[in-house]
């Protein structure tokens, strides 16, 4: 849909003008998966879709909110923004953000009519739901004229997400939506918040993202029990380790000599991925600066055997996904990407065998699972910003 649709169906909805058009992307994460909420480093790129929000000060003491993808107007009184809506409803995403406002001490003078629409693919794990609180972040701060940056952005909409879906994610999804860059990938330190934009220009090759449809469920509990499992191998690895403030803070090396002091083997297994994960980060960025994306394309490769067998966050569908993408010749590297439970694998391939590569993996995928998968090549691109 073109932003002029939006306008028009914003006219139709609340029978006047949008005064303002603002758009945050999805992400996909090339390596760094579950390091975020371990201090960890992680490597995501904002994408060319994801979520619109278009407002107009609509006069009264009601913020409105309308989705193209759902059917009603749910209104919010003022006095109410930071009480989260019973249920799982869509608007605590943009309310959670306008409500940390309203918690610091700003005021909205009158409600909002406020209109969304979102192309990236439902349940695909790709960050619909981040997309949506940096948007609402970045246009609650340029309508109230204040002056919180792209930081404060990512980390308003973690917040929402913590508070008003009861998800106790990391910053990385937030983070790449707010901060993307054309062409770049985010190396972020999601510790100090410190961060370097990497061009991504790989010549002849593509980041192809395959959606196994099979909705990830990151609000299932899984997401949780592993931060969890991570808190109790940090907890037991402190009585050896004291002064000990994340696991991404240990090497692999420093990890065997004190593994033993992890007694619950599930916590284990989860730790040592996280110690691994941010090895294979790092090596995979000075990989790619060195233009070596066949050792990036077998740390991907390496990082998904990890998420498959210590974290256990894949499953039939993202396994059978990334392995016959190993199998086609001109595939450099193939993984899950993002949450895991379901959702996408993001592989990088030559242009050459990029049709052969949907094809191929697409049939032999849809012959295991039973499920017709998508395949998208990603555009790398820019992150929050007012569109008009
Ligand atoms: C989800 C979370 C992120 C991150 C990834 C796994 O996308 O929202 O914070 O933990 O899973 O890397």
């Amino acid at each position: 849909m073109e932003v002029q649709e939006m306008k028009q169906a914003f006219a139709d909805a609340y029978g006047k003008q949008a005064t303002a058009v603002y758009f945050s992307p999805g992400r996909v994460n090339l390596i760094g998966e579950h390091t975020d909420y371990n201090g960890g480093s992680v490597f995501p790129c904002a994408l060319s879709f994801g979520t619109y929000l278009l407002l107009a000060p609509n006069g009264t003491q009601l913020m409105r909110f309308k989705s193209l993808n759902m059917p009603e107007v749910v209104e919010v009184p003022l006095d109410k923004l930071t009480e989260p809506l019973p249920g799982k409803s869509w608007v605590n995403y943009p309310m959670g953000c306008m409500a940390w406002y309203v918690r610091q001490g700003h005021t909205f003078d009158q409600g909002l009519d406020i209109l969304i629409w979102g192309n990236v693919p439902a349940g695909a794990g790709l960050s619909s739901s981040a997309a949506l609180e940096v948007v609402a972040a970045f246009a609650a701060n340029d309508y109230l004229g204040l002056k919180y940056n792209h930081t404060d952005f990512a980390k308003i909409g973690q917040l929402a997400e913590h508070e008003f879906a009861g998800v106790n994610c990391g910053i990385m999804d937030q983070f790449a939506s707010s901060w993307g860059k054309k062409d770049h990938a985010i190396h972020l330190n999601c510790d100090t918040l410190e961060f370097e934009h990497v061009p991504v220009k790989l010549e002849g090759i593509k980041v192809v993202i395959a959606n196994t449809h099979s909705p990830h469920h990151l609000d299932s509990g899984a997401y949780n029990d592993r931060v969890a499992q991570c808190r109790l191998a940090l907890d037991q690895l402190r009585k050896v380790r004291p002064e000990l403030k994340n696991l991404a803070e240990l090497t692999e090396a420093e990890f065997k000599q004190i593994e033993g002091a992890i007694t619950d083997p599930v916590a284990h297994k989860r730790a040592r991925h996280v110690v691994g994960e941010v090895q294979r980060t790092a090596d995979a960025v000075k990989a790619l600066k060195a233009g070596d994306i066949a050792t990036f394309g077998q740390l991907m490769n390496a990082s998904h055997v990890s998420l498959r067998d210590d974290y256990e966050v894949t499953g039939l569908q993202l396994d059978t996904m990334a392995a016959e993408a190993w199998k086609v010749p001109g595939v450099l590297g193939s993984r899950m990407t993002g949450g895991g439970f379901g959702g996408c694998t993001v592989s990088l391939v030559k242009d050459e065998v990029i049709e052969q590569f949907k094809q191929q993996v697409g049939e032999n995928y849809e012959r295991i699972t039973g499920i017709k998968p998508e395949f998208y090549v990603a555009e790398i691109s820019d992150g929050a910003r007012r569109l008009e």
